[in-house]
């Protein structure tokens, strides 16, 4: 029988110790919102309609950050503790038959495998409950799991409220819990806060249905740094490392090469094609999708961008929502803001910045420019040091350039311009009107020699000022 699962994420803590303005469940590891991989695992065991958050500290962040899921929110506007947060969803949840799931929302390192042990767990023992253990070298910190002389779990004690004999008990409690959604609602109200945190403890349900004759089992994970719970920012940038890892192993697995991988930044949607090469200190982030064959140059950070096949990104180059197709080659040291299309076979070199501009295919800006709102056709040459002059201080205005013109060195053109097909521009010119196509754009001065002006300078220059 397989009953509906509700999961609720419980959320609602300050997180003190992370020292933060911003919550501490949408502070970011492994390039999403911890809370974010919590609710993703539970979508593996539920819809969103059954998944539950409950939010307190700064509720309104996390429920604008959270509303794309379509999961639905509880708020505890006090947070008296774990098991109170439970109590205060009763009357959402009381009503969702099946079973109950609860996790955290700082624990973004849970694997859907392990919810689903433990779910399973719940099914074949038909308990009342099953909470999630592990034997640790250290469990200080966590409430120990207490057994009778059979092995039944009776309660949950935590650090604070143990005895010294219970703390030397190392099978500590996980914190995730798989619950019949009857019995627990049934009882949820019977938690008292009679410890000395004063708290309402969700881990003395355990005790609470062993007592009403409803045993609670336990689900014993290996592994306990799978459910770390993410505390201050030295967790945060350890369970980072953990995610980012996994992502760039995946990619590895799956053909791609990356060069010291520990360097490597990979976002959880990115997407790379075999053999492609990945040199160290490379970025790539948001919903960048990359083809076969290409290589990332050391230090590129490539952002929500597309590549096709066989496209070379230089060391130190910088990508954002553009899309560079196949033989594509950028770099070193190339920008690409945002919002480009570089056609295949399009070559940016060092110290180029493009901004909302075409290069069309096999075209080359090879040295130093800035081509901004720019339409450039195929087979261009764009020569070092040409500048778009797009905006005037107030508006930003087109420049387009067609097919095989030849820009030279240390051009200007101030846009709105268009140069037509197979013209020329002159090196230095500063162009301010249209140029016809196969014209040649000249607009700079005519150069003037002085014969001999240098040598009679020096001599002025040598000769002792006659004295009046
Ligand atoms: C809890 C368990 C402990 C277990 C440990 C594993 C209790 C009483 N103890 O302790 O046995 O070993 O997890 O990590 O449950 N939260 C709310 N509202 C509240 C209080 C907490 O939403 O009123 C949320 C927090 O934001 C946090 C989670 O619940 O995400 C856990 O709370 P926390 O206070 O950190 O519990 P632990 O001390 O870790
Ligand atoms: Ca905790």
């Amino acid at each position: 029988m397989n009953e509906p699962v509700t999961v609720a994420i419980l959320a609602a803590g300050l997180g003190t110790r992370m020292k933060s303005r911003r919550p501490k469940v949408l502070h970011r590891a492994g390039g999403r919102y911890l809370v974010e991989h919590v609710i993703r695992t539970a979508l593996a065991l539920t819809t969103p309609d059954r998944i539950f958050i409950v939010i307190g500290h700064q509720a309104d962040q996390v429920r604008s950050a959270l509303e794309p899921y379509g999961v639905h929110f509880i708020h505890q506007a006090e947070q008296k503790g774990t098991g109170h947060a439970l109590m205060v969803s009763a009357d959402a949840l009381s009503g969702m038959d099946g079973r109950l799931v609860i996790l955290y929302g700082d624990c973004p390192l849970v694997r859907v495998k392990t919810l689903e042990g433990l779910v399973a767990a719940q099914q074949t023992s038909g308990a009342a409950g099953v909470i999630l253990t592990a034997i640790m070298e250290d469990p200080t910190g966590y409430g120990r799991v207490l057994r009778d002389a059979d092995g039944q779990v009776t309660r949950v004690v935590e650090q604070k409220a143990g005895t010294p004999e219970q703390l030397a008990v190392r099978e500590a409690n996980m914190g995730l819990y798989c619950y019949r959604a009857a019995p627990f609602w049934r009882h949820i109200q019977e938690l008292r806060p009679d410890n000395p945190a004063h708290e309402y403890y969700l881990t003395d349900m355990v005790e609470v249905l062993h007592r009403a004759g409803e045993p609670v089992t336990s689900y014993r994970i290996d592994d306990p740094r799978e459910v770390l719970g993410i505390n201050d920012r030295v967790e945060l940038a350890m369970v980072d490392r953990l995610l980012r890892d996994r992502k760039v192993r995946e990619l590895m697995l799956s053909g791609v090469t990356v060069e010291k991988p520990e360097t490597v930044t990979v976002d959880p949607d990115v997407t790379a094609g075999m053999d492609t090469v990945i040199e160290p200190f490379a970025q790539l982030l948001g919903r960048t999708t990359i083809g076969q064959d290409c290589r990332i140059g050391a230090c590129s950070i490539i952002q929500d961008s597309e590549l096709g096949d066989q496209v070379e990104i230089g060391a130190f180059s910088i990508v954002g929502t553009s899309r560079l197709e196949q033989g594509v080659h950028a770099g070193p040291f190339a920008r690409l803001r945002f919002d480009n299309h570089l056609e295949a076979g399009a070559h940016v070199g060092n110290f180029v910045e493009l901004k909302k501009t075409r290069l069309g295919a096999d075209a080359k800006a090879m040295h130093l420019a800035y081509l901004g709102d720019s339409d450039i056709a195929e087979n261009v040459n764009v020569g070092a040091g040409t500048i778009t002059c797009n905006y005037d201080g107030y508006r930003k205005y087109p420049t387009r350039i067609g097919a095989g013109a030849f820009i030279g060195s240390n051009s200007t053109l101030i846009a709105p311009v268009e140069v037509g097909p197979g013209a020329y521009l002159a090196a230095g010119s500063v162009i301010t009107e249209d140029v016809p196509a196969d014209a040649l754009g000249v607009a700079r001065v005519r150069q003037v020699n002085k014969e001999d002006w240098a040598r009679k300078r020096r001599q002025l220059v040598k000769t002792p000022k006659a004295t009046p």
